[in-house]
């Protein structure tokens, strides 16, 4: 115990990450208040720690022990906190598990977040990367959070713009990387709800069910569906989820390729550039099912790392380094990791 906060020594991670690799912390902490926040800002030897602030673990590479203080998001509490004639404000805190929280807002009767649901991680890390799935974004329902400043230990709001959301993107990546420990988030649930059903998967899973006007605890039903059976359930078989980003390029890149893959599968993006599927590209390679040693790649999902019981993080990240260079070597595109890697 230092200034009564209690930090654990030598602490295993393996249950902490979802990619099920062992190694340890230098010191933890489970952190419920921001007194605990506090208490380790003030104290001469935890404040000079290298810092790492984890929540579900689900969107983390560790290749090595890590050397510093973990600090385990803990705080819970999900409150309905004001409404007005749009939306219904919802805040949860950061340690709040993601799909739970989902589940919570939809049995309340709030539409919004569901084709976000069972996506694993807590509240709390879901505006670092702006979780997003089957056509929606965490940013459509964001209204502001609350963050601990470790710089000088006080605690501020940031709305929508101030977040600067992009695709698995906001400025925790950037300029508050290090700096900022979210506290919690708030959304805003729109009152005229309208079920988004612009994502082919939705759209034929609603199909096959014989529903044309879904709830939103029918669509959450078919998300979850449509997740158990594409991605590998990381309780079961460690993974992170997309382990790269699907790359964005410039329209001509797209012409370019297409000529040579008639095949290649990508979107518009509304500024004119395209994104690429990753999963194809990888899958084209033909390391869908593939291994080095115990990383693997998802037998059902190519854009899916998995952890087929021993791996370490350097066995994931050398994986990931030979699939990069064989989709670079053949498309010309070089994929971006979607995890931390630490
Ligand atoms: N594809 C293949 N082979 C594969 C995988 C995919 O050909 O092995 C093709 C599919 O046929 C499809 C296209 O690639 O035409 C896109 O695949 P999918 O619909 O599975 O989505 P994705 O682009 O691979 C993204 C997100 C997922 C999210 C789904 C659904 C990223 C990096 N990934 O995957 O997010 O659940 O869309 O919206 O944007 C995550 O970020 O961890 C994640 C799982």
């Amino acid at each position: 115990m230092t200034s009564g906060i209690s930090i654990q020594s030598d602490f295993p991670l393996r249950s902490h990450n979802t990619f099920g690799i062992a190694v340890n912390a230098h010191a933890y902490v489970c952190v419920s208040s921001v007194d605990t926040l506090l208490g380790i800002r003030n104290d001469a030897a935890l404040s000079v720690l290298p810092r790492l602030v984890l929540g579900g673990g689900s969107n983390i590479l560790f290749t090595r022990n890590f050397a510093g203080l973990v600090l385990h998001m803990c705080s819970k509490g999900i409150e309905i906190v004001s409404e007005d004639s749009d939306a219904v404000y919802v805040r949860a805190a950061a340690g709040e598990n993601w799909h739970s929280f989902v589940q919570w807002t939809i049995g309340r009767g709030l539409g919004g977040l569901e084709n976000l649901s069972l996506i694993p991680g807590s509240v709390g890390a879901a505006p670092i990367q702006n979780i997003g799935a089957y056509g929606v974004e965490l940013k459509d329902c964001f209204h502001s959070l609350s963050a601990f400043d470790f710089e000088n230990g006080e605690i501020f709001t940031l709305d929508k713009a101030a977040c600067q959301f992009g695709y698995r993107d906001s400025v925790f990546k950037h300029r508050l990387r290090d700096r900022a420990v979210i506290l919690d988030v708030t959304f805003a649930l729109p009152k005229r709800w309208q079920p988004n059903l612009q994502y082919a998967d939705v759209v034929q899973e609603m199909a096959a069910r014989g529903l044309a006007n879904p709830t939103a605890q029918e669509i959450s039903e078919a998300v979850i569906a449509i997740r158990q059976r594409k991605l590998p359930d990381p309780g079961m078989i460690g993974n992170a989820g997309s382990f790269f980003k699907n790359p964005v390029i410039a329209a001509a890149q797209r012409d370019a390729l297409l000529l040579r893959y008639p095949k290649l599968v990508s979107h518009a993006q509304p500024d004119g550039s395209v994104k690429l599927a990753a999963g194809w590209l990888i899958d084209q390679c033909g390391w869908k099912g593939k291994s080095i040693g115990q990383a693997g790649v998802y037998e059902k999902q190519a854009l899916v790392l998995v952890n087929r019981g021993n791996a370490t993080g350097q066995d994931i990240a050398c994986l990931a380094q030979a699939i990069q260079a064989d989709v670079q070597a053949r498309f010309g595109v070089m994929l971006e990791p979607e995890p931390i890697f630490v």
